[in-house]
């Protein structure tokens, strides 16, 4: 394939070594001119490890030359890949500015060239930016339409600086968010042979995806840190202690507990959270993100009880009281706390949980349960229809397929809120369904 690539810091500079390696021929494209010299004279404009090597090899088998020319390079290339910087203006949004500027001299070269082309984003961009705002500039310039010649993808780069090019060879996978089927079998084709799962999605979700992925290493490495010191000051090593935390791939290093849905609860999260919070403060090491669980945890209680209020109903069937299904433990379950906010707003509760019954209720789970909600035997009901009899709003904390057969059943005219993420709750009949994230 011809592909142009516009920028060539870090992300373009290593697309341009790695893509003839791929069999492709790359015309790199920048603003500043050093740039533009240093790979036509075979060198890097980055330091990253065989990236040198790569560029050198490319350039010599005339496979890679850059150039300041959009019109050069678009009507010599059949893909675009944009990887110029996007910056944080100072309220921290990311500054478009440089992406803005090359959709728009693409777009307007597009009217001088003859045959299809694809634009693919891969500067990191909050999601909807694609869309919302790179469509529109880059159909004004170009005079096309999607499908006429014309399609515009987002593709994050995952690459780390350090190890770029290791990363190109083997990327965790490869997600790509197309306006228009042309965009998705382009870089099919331009990344052919590389290894990892290519997932085809929407723009909005490829752009999402590249955000959590920062995010999320951002809290793994802020983790790490707050519990390593909290150990140190234990005189405990906090790296062997995760190294063997890491060893556990079923519920440490793994999709568990990643699936957003209501807050966390029962009788050990909760407890041993705030057991390692006062255990941090008494060794006076400060530990501010896992000092905020408690308080995130509440603010997705409040959000729940906010969706429920919203417009006034005050009849609600909840589904689900213990911490999780399949268990009668209600000890610190959000669903008592959801519950009882409600009660205490003059809420008129109708509860199902099959696995609560008042009358086995023991020990620690019977005193909390009669100190959180006194007359919980007359909100309990004995059958899902029960529960559903007069109800306006539909809370799902959790729900066995037969109580959301009835569920679904008794959906007509009713609001769902699901907490839980039920698929087939989501086209009960004439109801208005909402999930809490989602
Ligand atoms: N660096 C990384 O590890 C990494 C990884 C994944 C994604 N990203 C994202 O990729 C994007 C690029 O990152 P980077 O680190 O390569 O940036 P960078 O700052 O190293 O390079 C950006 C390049 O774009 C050039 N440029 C600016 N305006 C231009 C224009 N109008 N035409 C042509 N070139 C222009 C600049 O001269 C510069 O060479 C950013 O959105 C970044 O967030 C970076």
């Amino acid at each position: 394939m011809k592909i142009s690539v516009f920028g060539l810091g870090y992300v373009g500079a290593v697309s341009c070594g790695c893509l003839p390696e791929l069999g492709h021929e790359v015309i790199g494209v920048d603003t500043n001119p050093l740039k533009v010299k240093m790979i036509n004279n075979g060198q890097s404009p980055v330091v990253e490890e065989g990236i040198n090597e790569l560029i050198a090899k490319a350039v010599a088998e005339g496979k890679l030359r850059a150039t300041h020319d959009v019109e050069d390079a678009v009507l010599n290339s059949d893909v675009s890949l944009i990887s110029v910087a996007t910056p944080s203006n100072p309220n921290y949004s990311p500054n478009l500015t440089a992406v803005d500027a090359v959709v728009r001299s693409i777009g307007a070269t597009l009217r001088k060239k003859q045959g299809a082309h694809v634009i693919v984003l891969r500067s990191t961009v909050p999601p909807g930016t694609t869309e919302e705002r790179i469509l529109p500039i880059l159909l004004e310039a170009s005079g096309r339409q999607i499908g006429d010649g014309l399609s515009l993808v987002f593709n994050p780069e995952f690459l780390r600086e350090g190890s770029s090019v290791k990363d190109f060879h083997n990327p965790p996978q490869t997600v790509v968010g197309s306006l228009g089927e042309a965009g998705y079998e382009a870089m099919e084709a331009m990344y052919k042979g590389l290894p990892g799962k290519f997932e085809r999605t929407t723009t909005q979700i490829a752009e999402s995806v590249k955000y959590l992925c920062n995010v999320f290493h951002a809290m793994k490495i802020v983790f790490a840190n707050e519990a390593g010191s909290v150990l140190k000051a234990c005189n405990l090593d906090g790296r062997e202690v995760m190294k063997i935390f890491c060893q556990d791939t079923q519920l440490n290093i793994s999709p568990a507990y990643l699936r957003p849905g209501f807050a966390f609860g029962g009788s050990c999260l909760p407890k041993e959270v705030k057991g390692f919070l006062t255990m941090a403060r008494d060794l006076e090491v400060p530990i501010p993100t896992l000092s905020a669980l408690l308080d995130s945890n509440e603010a997705h209680i409040k959000r729940a009880y906010d969706m429920i209020a919203k417009n006034g109903r005050k009849k609600v069937a909840l589904f689900g009281l213990a911490f999780k299904p399949g268990t009668d433990d209600m000890r610190d379950s959000p669903l008592v706390v959801l519950a009882e906010r409600m009660l205490g707003k003059g809420f008129e509760l109708a509860i199902f949980d099959r696995f609560v019954k008042i009358s086995r209720l023991l020990g620690k789970n019977k005193e909390f349960i009669e100190q959180e909600i006194p007359h919980l035997d007359k909100l309990l009901h004995e059958t899902p229809e029960a529960a559903l009899k007069d109800a306006e709003v539909i809370v799902i904390g959790h729900a066995d397929a037969e109580a959301r057969q009835a569920i679904i059943a008794h959906a007509e005219g009713r609001r769902i809120i699901d907490l839980s993420g039920y698929a087939d709750l989501r086209s009960a009949a004439g109801a208005h369904y909402e999930g809490i994230c989602w």
